[in-house]
Formats: C-alpha cells, structure tokens, sequence
C-alpha cells in the first residue's frame, strides 16, 4: 500500500463532511474519497442489519478506489457495525463514539447530555460505553428524530430545525446539563446553532478532531502518512439524487467537488 493512496469516509450523508474538515484541516496533504449513503438516510431509525449491509456497500466501495485507511464517520454505523467491519477487512478502520470519555474530564456539575440518533443510542456499544466511561456521572441520553432529515434537506436557517432542537434540547436544559455532546456527526454542522440554544456555558464537545488524530496515528504507525504529495481534489459518491446531492455536498464542503452516482450493487 502506498501513502499517496486515497482515505475512504463513510456517512448516511452530509454529516461525515464534519469529520472530513477536521482530516484535511490536520492532513492537508491526504487525498480523500468520500461516500454520502444518502438514498438510506437518515441511518439513525434503520435496522442495525440494513446499517450493516450499507456499511460494507460503502468499505467495499472506497476498498475499490484503492482507500489505505476508512473512516467510518458515522456514529449509528459504528453502532451498528464496527465489529463486523473490523472481522470482514484488514485495513485500519477508525470509528466514531459519542465524546463520553473526554465529556465525564471536562464536566464540572457532573450533568451531562448526549444529542444522538435512537440508533445509537439502543445499541451495545453505547450502553458498554456508559458502562466505561460514565459511572461517575450523569449522562441525559436524547435520541433527535426528524433531526437529520432537516440538516440533509440543507436549510441550516429553517423554523423547523430551531423547533426541533428546542425540543430536543428542552430536558437537557431542564436536567441543567453543563456539557452536551453531540453524538452523530450531522449535529456539528449546525454546532452555532446547537450552542446557543443549549444554555449558557454549556460546553459543547464532540469527536471529529480526536478521530482525526487518531487516523494520523494509524497511518503514521503504517508508515501510511501521505507528507509530500500534492492531494487529488476531493472525489465524493453519493446513493442519492446526484444534482441536489451535488450542491448541498458542495456548499457544506466549501469547496468545489466532483461527485458520482454510487454504483448500485448487491451485499454480499
Ligand atoms: N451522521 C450519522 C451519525 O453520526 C448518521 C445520522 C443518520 O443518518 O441518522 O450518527
């Protein structure tokens, strides 16, 4: 494998474009394949085993653009199949988790509130999570249906996305929750929003920057890291609708983006 070799990123859709920002803000020089599963979002109310199967869709996929490393930049496809990922390939595969860890050292009340899809947030792995990482605190878990159903619509200024957040946001206020955390990577493209509406110092923490660390650290383990060629631009696929996938990928990106259909292919 060759450290100019492209990382593949996974998400249901725009969401991972947060996590992509934190890679290429620390890895200028990497080039980037990027999968926006965007014909079966919103992952977060779909069946761990659909998850599962759009997961490796997607690995495959990026496997095939000839990826070093995947990040899948999904929390509720961490959920849903990290561990069967992880038995099925052999490259570093880097996964998200709701910032519990790092939330439970900055807290100070010892209250803290989770924004999450319900996938996540019923899944194993999030319970084994609280179980490590959080018996020392309170932790106020609440799933946001709807939620990224608004963001993936684009309409970052909508009515109906403050509605939302307000409701959703209302019983971490009320449990006066000092850190929130937001658990699916959708949510940090409208942290501005999310951080005025949470309450007055709260912080607000999530794990874009400490995945892309971690990515740096795998690949530099692997001798993988790409430190002196110039990156190809981005190269995205998308499951959905290529037009309106194209300028809501482009406008979230910041940048000009080429994008493709995603071929259709059945799980094997
Ligand atoms: N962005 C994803 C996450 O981090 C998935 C959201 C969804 O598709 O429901 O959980």
């Amino acid at each position: 494998m060759s450290p100019s070799a492209p990382i593949g990123v996974f998400d249901s859709g725009l969401g991972g474009l947060s996590v992509l920002h934190e890679i290429r803000q620390l890895m200028p020089h990497e080039s980037l394949c990027y999968i926006a599963d965007s014909h079966y979002a919103p992952y977060g109310e779909k069946p761990h085993t659909l998850i599962c199967q759009r997961s490796i869709v997607c690995v495959d996929w990026l496997i095939e653009q000839g990826a070093k490393a995947i990040v899948v930049a999904c929390n509720t496809a961490t959920a849903a199949a990290i561990g069967p990922l992880r038995a099925r390939y052999t490259l570093p595969i880097i996964a998200m988790e709701p910032a519990i860890k790092p939330a439970g050292e900055i807290t100070r009340t010892g209250r803290v509130g989770v924004l999450a899809t319900a996938g996540t947030l019923s899944s194993k792995k999030y319970e084994s999570l609280l179980r490590q990482h959080a018996r020392h605190i309170s932790v106020i878990s609440q799933a946001c249906p709807g939620l990224v159903e608004v963001i993936e619509s684009g309409d970052f200024s909508s009515v109906a996305l403050r509605e939302l957040l307000d409701q959703y946001l209302a019983p971490l206020r009320q449990a006066q929750i000092d850190t929130l955390i937001l658990g699916c990577t959708h949510y940090p493209l409208i942290r501005s929003l999310i951080t005025e509406r949470a309450g007055e110092g709260v912080a607000v923490v999530e794990s874009g920057s400490a995945v892309a660390r971690r990515l740096q650290q795998q690949l530099a383990e692997r001798d993988l890291l790409n430190l002196q060629a110039k990156p190809s631009p981005l190269r995205c696929w998308s499951s959905g609708e290529l037009q309106t996938q194209q300028s809501l990928l482009q406008s979230v990106w910041g940048a000009p983006l080429l994008l493709h259909a995603l071929p259709t292919f059945s799980y094997s």
